[in-house]
């Protein structure tokens, strides 16, 4: 039990001290990010600022700012909503002289409770045990306290239970604090939208990253790209958890909007971009703003990687052993800067590249650039970073972000630009006949026809760099657009190769 005396110029000094107490031992133990320290609401504790004395309460408060009311001589804080009695006075002992317990004066009386931030418990009673979460000893759990003044510990009222975190076990709007003096009203006030956060919510909510959870068990190795909470701790080195109510791909896997207070990209540095092929290292991606989505649409490591060394050799083989052989679906990134194809050094087709890899139009900011631009009806583009929509039984096609002077100067209808799509289409379907004919593919399930129990032996080895081509373009999901020329030339080297021809 905590038993401080209630002399009158002893008393305010000793609370703020116990509270500041909890933040400094808090501090040393528990942070693992130097930024959220000494921040008002935080991972770690709670750290409040006095204000002075005042007749009335001062104006514009803000969280955890607390004042001496000198109209009841009570200690108010302030908790983002109203201000609430923190202390009260109580009666003044007899100066100079150390209060004897039951004689004169009362005691403050402290008790705390370990319920998460978000489950408030039931006023404390009797002598701060009761009930039974309430103890008197503070532990490092401890998210709620209670005080009273009174006489002894049995006596007296206990005040509301007050919320000492804004942190809460996993929590993820949490997980990562609050920076130091955000308003929360910037963006959570019902009659402003400063950041047209709705806008963008309802955009979010008819793209796909709003489904990312759904479909499979969310196993450890898919967290990271497939939920906020595995992004978040794959991009800040954290070992990755599994937990079953993950959220999709959302505005907290992209943005840090209560640890920065605004809706900068929460990591825009370059990705590595693993290879799938032995002696080839990996590269990185830099496309500005882009390399956010890198983050995630980026190859996967299958087993059995194909050797462009030995891309003439003519009598080696390679066994696939798993039907999901490629570089999984998240390939744009490769495909967009022209690497992951299997490339023949005899291959009859030179391997060239589209504009789009270089352009600094494109260079900027990558997929953004396309994918982001402005929509229509909240269908397309923007947080949609969808580019085809069906209205009215037509298709619409998001040509804002091609329509440059310096890259397509006139209107597009379509993003067919000089029909090179339909050959991609075409040549596509030339080869997934190919290699259905040959049992490589299984056309229905998409995949390779493939198992540990029946492997697939391709001889010679560098034969299945048209299989590894063909899921490569297919997957990258764009027809080609992202690099037509990469795209093509890879599917008519594949072509030739099934064809025999070289
Ligand atoms: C820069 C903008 C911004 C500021 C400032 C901000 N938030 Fe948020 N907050 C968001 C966004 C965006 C979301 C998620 C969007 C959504 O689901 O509405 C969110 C979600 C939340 C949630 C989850 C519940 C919910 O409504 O989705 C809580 C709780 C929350 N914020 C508390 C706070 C508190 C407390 C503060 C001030 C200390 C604060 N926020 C300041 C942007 C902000
Ligand atoms: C490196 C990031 C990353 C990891 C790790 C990852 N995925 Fe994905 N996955 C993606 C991206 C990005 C897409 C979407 C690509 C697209 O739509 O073109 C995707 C798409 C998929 C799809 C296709 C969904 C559809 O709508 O067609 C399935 C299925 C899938 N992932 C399953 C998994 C599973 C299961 C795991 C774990 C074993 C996993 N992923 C791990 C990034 C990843
Ligand atoms: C997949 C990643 C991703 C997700 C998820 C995402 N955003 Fe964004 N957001 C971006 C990118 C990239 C930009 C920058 C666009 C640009 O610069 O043109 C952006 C820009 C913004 C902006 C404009 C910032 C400015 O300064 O103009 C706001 C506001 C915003 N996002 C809010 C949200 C909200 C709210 C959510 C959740 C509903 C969300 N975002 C989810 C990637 C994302
Ligand atoms: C945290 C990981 C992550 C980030 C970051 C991310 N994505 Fe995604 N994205 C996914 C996953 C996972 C899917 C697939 C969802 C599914 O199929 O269920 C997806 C789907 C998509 C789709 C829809 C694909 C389809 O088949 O319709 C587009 C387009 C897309 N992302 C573009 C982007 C762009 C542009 C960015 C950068 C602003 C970005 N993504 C950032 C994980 C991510
Ligand atoms: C030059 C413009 C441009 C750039 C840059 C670009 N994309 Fe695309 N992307 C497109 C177009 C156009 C499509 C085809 C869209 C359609 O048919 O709806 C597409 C398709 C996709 C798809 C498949 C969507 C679907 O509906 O199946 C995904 C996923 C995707 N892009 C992600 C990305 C990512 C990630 C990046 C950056 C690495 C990127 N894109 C860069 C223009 C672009």
């Amino acid at each position: 039990m905590k038993n401080h005396h209630g002399l009158k110029p002893f008393l305010y000094a000793t609370v703020l001290a116990i509270v500041l107490h909890f933040v400094s031992c808090e501090k040393g133990t528990h942070s693992t990010d130097d930024e959220t320290l000494g921040h008002p609401i935080d991972t770690t504790g709670m750290v409040v600022e006095y204000r002075g004395a005042f007749v009335v309460p001062p104006a514009d408060p803000v969280l955890n700012w607390v004042y001496l009311n000198t109209n009841d001589s009570g200690l108010y804080i302030y908790n983002d909503t109203s201000w609430i009695l923190m202390i009260s006075d109580g009666s003044d002992g007899i100066n100079g002289t150390v209060r004897v317990n039951g004689t004169s004066g009362k005691n403050i009386f402290i008790t705390y409770c370990d319920n998460s931030f978000s489950n408030r418990p039931a006023v404390p009673s009797g002598d701060g045990t009761l009930p039974a979460q309430w103890h008197t000893n503070y532990t490092p759990l401890t998210s709620w306290v209670s005080q009273k003044i009174a006489s002894s510990a049995t006596d007296g009222t206990w005040g509301p239970p007050i919320c000492f975190r804004m942190t809460g076990g996993n929590g993820l709007v949490y997980f990562e604090g609050f920076k130091p003096d955000l308003l929360c009203s910037e963006c959570h006030t019902p009659d402003k939208d400063s950041f047209q956060i709705i806008e963008k919510k309802w955009q979010w909510s008819v793209s796909k990253h709003s489904e990312s959870t759904i479909g499979f068990e969310p196993g450890i190795s898919c967290t990271e790209c497939h939920t906020t909470e595995g992004f978040f701790q794959k991009i800040n080195g954290l070992p990755l958890t599994i937990d079953i109510n993950t959220t999709p791909v959302g505005c907290f896997a992209c943005h840090s909007p209560h640890k920065k207070g605004d809706f900068s990209l929460r990591r825009t540095d370059p990705v590595l971009l693993f290879s799938n092929f032995i002696g080839v290292s990996r590269f990185s991606f830099d496309y500005g703003k882009g390399n956010l989505c890198a983050k995630c649409h980026r190859p996967r490591a299958v087993m059995s990687q194909l050797d462009p060394g030995k891309s003439s050799a003519a009598n080696d083989s390679i066994v696939i052993t798993t039907s999901r052989w490629f570089s999984h679906y998240g390939v744009q990134s490769q495909m967009l800067m022209g690497k992951g194809g299997y490339e023949w050094q005899n291959g009859p087709v030179p391997i060239i590249q589209s504009a789009h890899t270089s352009a600094s139009q494109i260079k900027s900011d990558g997929c953004i650039v396309c994918h982001m631009a402005t929509g229509q009806n909240n269908s397309s583009g923007g947080h949609t970073m969808n580019l085809t929509t069906v209205n009215q039984g037509s298709t619409e096609y998001l040509t804002t972000g091609c329509v440059i002077p310096a890259c397509h100067p006139s209107p597009m209808t379509t993003f067919d630009d000089n029909g090179k799509i339909t050959e991609i289409r075409k040549n596509l379907d030339t080869l997934k006949i190919l290699l259905s004919q040959r049992h490589w593919l299984d056309t229905l399930t998409m995949t390779v026809k493939a198992s540990t129990a029946a492997p697939l032996v391709i001889s010679p080895s560098n034969k299945a760099g048209a299989l590894w081509n063909y899921f490569l373009v297919a997957n990258d999901g764009s027809e080609g657009i992202h690099n037509a020329k990469y795209a093509n030339s890879l599917l008519r080297n594949s072509i030739a190769k099934m064809r025999g021809q070289f």
